[in-house]
């Protein structure tokens, strides 16, 4: 088949704004990530067109006019990127892998996403959404420590040791830094102390969940937060242990496992998922988040390892996210080398 590889590159340098924050491009992804997918999709015998998702994407897209976009594109800006691109495919009618132009925007809005679990009863840490540090009024009924994180962004943007508040000062200060920096409102959440999992799902008939991971920070040093901040990702990730699958008794990995499902379904994901989740010490699987589009970078993406564990190559788990997608098209499903063989 003829693939577009619809992507975001990481820039060589980071070219910013006054008022962007340092993080601005760390959804993005490097090149590694994009070559090592283009080479798995070639030995499977497909021809493939890398492009990245700015501004000439739809002349791109027309002019080579792929039989399926392989897409993992963060989108440009604003609070509904990720959706750009499905949307753009969807008016092209052209077909594409992964999550739909309203989960991908709904995902990246945490409050909402976190309206739409609590209505399911699925369990996810109480939180606030605040727009004018004044007002902290909705954060009333919250118990410290909270955490302060931007509202609609991911890979760890905006979150460093200041991020856990355990007063009203510090609430405000960091409420602050949100607010200037992302221009968008502080999503304010109870912390959850305990150990931290992710899901991974893969396909859809029936979503299958990879082998759960968990993320171990006991040793990183308590005044740099034991959480998956950006800064312990950029600096300290060495102190962070990784188990695989993680050590969990059959019906607390049950309940996750089924809690992550219900996750997947309720926001319509398709084909790929990955979330996170904290144990709180009682054992409930609070969900933080859903993300339509994990890193699925070769050597560190979590979402590739989790795959790695159950015994999938990358090609293997490339091929099965191809797969997913284009089973959702009939027109391509009897096309030659559509699947492997
Ligand atoms: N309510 C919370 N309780 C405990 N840890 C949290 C909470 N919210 C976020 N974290 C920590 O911060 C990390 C990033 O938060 P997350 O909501 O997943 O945002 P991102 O989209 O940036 O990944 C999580 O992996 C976890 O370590
Ligand atoms: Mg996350």
């Amino acid at each position: 088949m003829k693939i577009a590889l619809a992507y975001n590159k990481k820039p060589e340098e980071d070219i910013l704004e006054d008022d962007e924050p340092p993080d601005r491009y760390a959804e993005y992804d490097p090149p590694r990530t994009i070559e090592a997918i283009t080479s798995a999709l070639e030995s499977l015998g497909h021809k493939v067109f890398p492009i990245e998702a700015k501004k000439d994407f739809l002349e791109r897209i027309l002019e080579i006019s792929p039989d399926i976009v392989f897409n993992i594109a963060e989108g440009l800006k604003g609070e509904s990127r990720e959706s750009q691109v499905p949307a753009i495919l969807e008016w092209l009618g052209i077909p594409y892998t992964g999550s739909d132009p309203l989960t991908m925007a709904i995902t990246l809005d945490k409050p909402i996403t976190k309206k739409i679990l609590q209505v399911e009863g699925i369990p996810t840490p109480r939180f606030a959404v605040v727009s004018e540090s004044e007002n902290l009024t909705s954060v009333e009924s919250l118990n410290f420590p909270l955490i302060v994180k931007p509202s609609h962004e991911g890979s760890s943007m905006g979150l460093n040791s200041k991020s856990i508040v355990y007063s009203y000062k510090e609430l405000k200060e960091r409420v602050d830094i949100i607010i200037k920096f992302y221009h968008q409102p502080a999503l304010v959440e109870e912390f959850i102390e305990g150990r931290e999992l992710t899901v991974g799902i893969l396909g859809n008939s029936p979503p299958e969940v990879l082998p759960i991971k968990e993320l171990d920070f006991s040793g990183v040093p308590e005044n740099l937060g034991r959480f998956a901040s950006g800064e312990i990702k950029a600096k300290y990730w060495y102190l962070v242990k990784h188990y695989c699958p993680a050590p969990l008794d059959e019906s607390l990995y049950e309940r996750i496992k089924n809690v992550s499902l219900k996750v997947f379904k309720v926001l319509r994901c398709r084909d790929l998922a990955r979330l996170d989740i904290r144990l709180s010490k009682d054992g409930t699987p609070y969900v933080l988040e859903i993300n339509p589009l994990p890193d699925l970078d070769p050597k560190e993406g979590n979402f590739p390892d989790m795959a790695r564990v159950k015994g999938m190559s990358y090609k293997e788990l490339i091929n099965a996210i191809l797969n997913a997608g284009v089973s959702r098209y009939p027109n391509l499903l009897n096309m030659e080398g559509s699947r492997e063989r």
